[in-house]
């Protein structure tokens, strides 16, 4: 091997583009043409809350084994749904992860309740419960956790503490379908929990989508109904649309897609979690670079890869050692910085309009106007870390390449 590195002109590790995901195949147009011929044969245009989306409800339990779901148009609108469902008062304070995808977050305050930023662990992109513990406020009346790149919060220790305190928690499982702790699925631990299957995630339902879990009926008949409008889904002797929502429903020719995905999807899960495991066993050979911290008894599915860079080791940053690995041809981004309360959106109060400051301002609020949050670790592990995308088509060859690439760029680089 070529031990000069591509960036100075080597030649590189790996020339040829990482393979294609090839996520949707044949089988899901059939399905699509299928929906498409029935409405034909019909004379009727495909809906939503149909057969389809019924079953494909109903295939998603089957994946959670047991319970209750709800298919929405994206992840947001899952996490906003399953806030929803909650019914919690205007002003409540909920806690939220240090470091997620703005849809993770912005649910709270469009519900207008307040984002209570909970710091990471050090070690992860994750939040643990002795960061969340200190946030707690009379005004606190739920936690959302996300289990980011796949990889499960330890969430055991905050379902105690949530419990303690009568608080709800929401599993945001966009990036961990399938993931496990301590041998249960995430999704199925908290009180609810959101899905997110736009296109890039582990499963998808076409372009956009999401699903809202729970195993407890009473908060999924009261996501289900906030998801469409108020609808007075299973209540007896209805009057009427029940409470206010908006229309986040899914639709029968997206759900059609999405039960043929989940029957790809425990082949894409065992596939994700053994390229992840090879490549963190690999890198045990390492002296800077490793696998990120895990919650110990994990089985992780990994969305992306979340790899750890000493510094202190290497004689160049981060930002040099990553660029000279995309120059070895590895997908690899220098950075996960997605740190909410950093966000012009948060800084400037811009939600209800830009200038009401709505709920912050609001004169019955009384917490913090301007509050400032303790995000040290959550800048400090995303300065210390990078990812490398991955899925579930990469093979030997993949993981040999990623391993080698690091290899070679750690040997030119360690101190
Ligand atoms: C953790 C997390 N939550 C929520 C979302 C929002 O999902 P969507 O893009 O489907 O709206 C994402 C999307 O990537 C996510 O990663």
């Amino acid at each position: 091997m070529d031990t000069k590195l591509a960036i100075d002109g080597g030649s590189p590790v790996r020339s040829e583009a990482m393979p294609a995901r090839s996520l949707i195949g044949e089988e899901e147009k059939a399905a699509a043409m299928k929906v498409f011929d029935e409405s034909i044969a019909s004379g009727n245009a495909f809906g939503y809350g149909g057969a389809h989306e019924q079953q494909y409800e109903k295939d998603f339990v089957d994946f959670m084994g047991g319970g209750f779901a709800d298919a929405v148009n994206s992840g947001t609108n899952a996490v906003y749904c399953a806030l929803g469902g909650l019914q919690l008062d205007a002003l409540s304070e909920v806690i939220v992860p240090p470091i997620t995808d703005p849809g993770g977050v912005m649910p709270v305050v469009m519900l207008g309740c307040v984002p209570i930023f909970a710091d990471a662990d050090p070690r992860s992109y994750n939040t643990s419960v002795e960061y969340i513990e200190p946030l707690i406020t009379e005004r606190t009346r739920a936690i959302v956790i996300a289990h980011i790149a796949g990889e499960p919060v330890d969430i055991d220790p905050i379902m105690e503490l949530a419990s303690k305190h009568d608080l709800y928690v929401v599993e945001d499982c966009a990036q961990a379908h399938g993931t496990k702790y301590k041998g249960r699925l995430v999704g199925t631990i908290g009180d609810i929990a959101a899905f997110s299957t736009m296109c890039g995630k582990h499963h998808c339902t076409g372009g956009q989508g999401g699903v809202v879990y729970s195993q407890n009926e009473k908060l999924h008949w009261q996501a289900r109904r906030f998801a469409d409008r108020g609808k007075p889904f299973n209540i007896e002797n209805p009057t009427g649309n029940v409470v206010a929502g908006i229309n986040c429903n899914l639709n029968d020719l997206s759900a059609a897609i999405g039960s043929v995905q989940l029957k790809k999807l425990p082949g894409i899960i065992e596939r994700r979690h053994k390229v992840g495991e090879a490549v963190k066993e690999g890198l045990k050979a390492r002296k800077a670079v490793s696998l990120g911290w895990q919650t110990p008894d994990s089985e992780c599915v990994y969305w992306f890869l979340r790899v750890k860079l000493d510094t202190e080791a290497v004689s160049v940053d981060k930002k040099t050692f990553c660029a000279a690995l995309v120059a070895e041809g590895m997908p690899v981004s220098e950075s996960y910085r997605h740190i909410h309360c950093e966000m012009p959106w948060f800084k400037n109060k811009a939600v209800f309009g830009v200038n009401s400051g709505f709920p912050w301002n609001c004169s019955d609020y009384k917490g913090p106007k301007d509050p400032q949050f303790k995000i040290d670790n959550a800048i400090a592990v995303t300065d210390s870390h990078f990812n490398i995308a991955m899925h579930e088509n990469y093979g030997q060859q993949e993981i040999d390449d990623i391993l080698a690439a690091i290899e070679k760029v750690e040997n030119a680089y360690l101190k």
